[in-house]
């Protein structure tokens, strides 16, 4: 049987304000946000061969149970109704634990890539209603660009491309647990409706007033180093400075690329990372690259060549 194998680039995120509403019934937080995709990216060698029985293996990370890219591959393959060895090499370059969605980041290219490489057309929607179970973010990754994320993040609206600044990411290599820092955050929610107005005031205008992220007042006091950074940021002449997520990753936007290019320089023993932002259609039209070979037509999903 004929193997097919890919490699596809799988791309982090920041997130441009980040509000947390409320506890939900189902023990989620209702959140708003607005995700960015960014250059920063892991690369995954993704390879599939036809057969009766299902079997995912992993390498290049650790394949602990219930890892998120082997349930993505199992997911993709139970919904095409086909059997399929698949073999997934990750190269991380996406810190983990940093709020920059690398493993729903790599759990989304699988999503795109194994039904091209198994020869099935899958439509969007259903990618969609795939990958919010997986997690919160993994939805955000079919789309890419700039995006309004609302309920749990998996509500994606596309908006209009953020303006191209140069920025960068400090990763200090703390390691953050998103659902703790959920419930370290959920006690102190206050009314919802002054956040909600907020931040509609930021997507309207977003570069009116400093992003907020509602997890920099629980994850800043654990780890003041973190607060310390967004400030010699912000110092250094950045024109917006934010954690990501639920932390650790801070980012900063810079209008003028030769402020950036001297914060990259000064940036001792910190880990520094330039990075620019992905709009929509760069982030697609990279996908199509990457898939090229065995693909055809230019629709959104990648539709395979191989497809009967
Ligand atoms: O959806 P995901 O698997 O990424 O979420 C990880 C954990 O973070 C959830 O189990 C939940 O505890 C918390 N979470 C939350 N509200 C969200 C997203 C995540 O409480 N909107």
């Amino acid at each position: 049987m004929e193997t097919r194998t890919a490699t596809v680039k799988a791309n982090a995120k920041i997130n441009l304000g980040l509000r947390i509403l409320a506890k939900r019934p189902d023990g989620f937080h209702e959140l708003r946000t607005v995700f960015q995709t960014i250059s920063l990216a892991d690369t995954l060698a993704i390879s599939y061969t036809p057969s009766r029985k299902i079997s995912v293996t992993l390498e290049g990370m650790p394949d602990v149970p219930g890892n998120l890219a082997t349930r993505a591959a199992q997911a993709i393959l139970k919904e095409m109704r086909t059997g399929g060895t698949v073999h997934i090499h990750i190269q991380k370059q996406i810190p983990m634990g940093a709020g920059l969605g690398g493993g729903s980041s790599n759990a989304a290219a699988i999503l795109l890539t194994l039904p091209v490489l198994a020869g099935r057309a899958v439509a969007l929607t259903r990618l969609l209603s795939l990958a919010a179970p997986l997690g919160s973010d993994v939805p955000f990754f079919l789309i890419g660009g700039t995006a309004l994320g609302l309920g749990r993040g998996e509500e994606l609206y596309p908006l209009e491309d953020f303006p191209p600044f140069a920025g960068l990411l400090l990763t200090p290599g703390i390691h953050v647990s998103t659902p703790e820092a959920f419930r370290a955050l959920s006690p102190s929610l206050t009314s919802p409706e002054p956040k909600k107005q907020s931040f509609q005031e930021s997507v309207r205008q977003p570069l009116l007033a400093p992003l907020v992220n509602d997890f920099e007042s629980v994850v800043f006091p654990q780890h003041p180093r973190l607060k310390a950074l967004k400030r010699s940021l912000l110092k250094q002449g950045a024109a917006q400075a934010l954690m990501s997520g639920s932390g650790s990753a801070i980012f900063g936007l810079f209008n003028q690329k030769e402020t950036l290019a001297g914060v990259v320089q000064s940036g001792k023993g910190e880990s520094v990372v330039p990075i620019s932002l992905l709009t929509r259609s760069r982030y697609r039209s990279q996908w199509k690259k990457c898939l090229q070979p065995h693909t055809q037509g230019d629709l959104w999903p990648p539709r395979s060549l191989y497809a009967q």
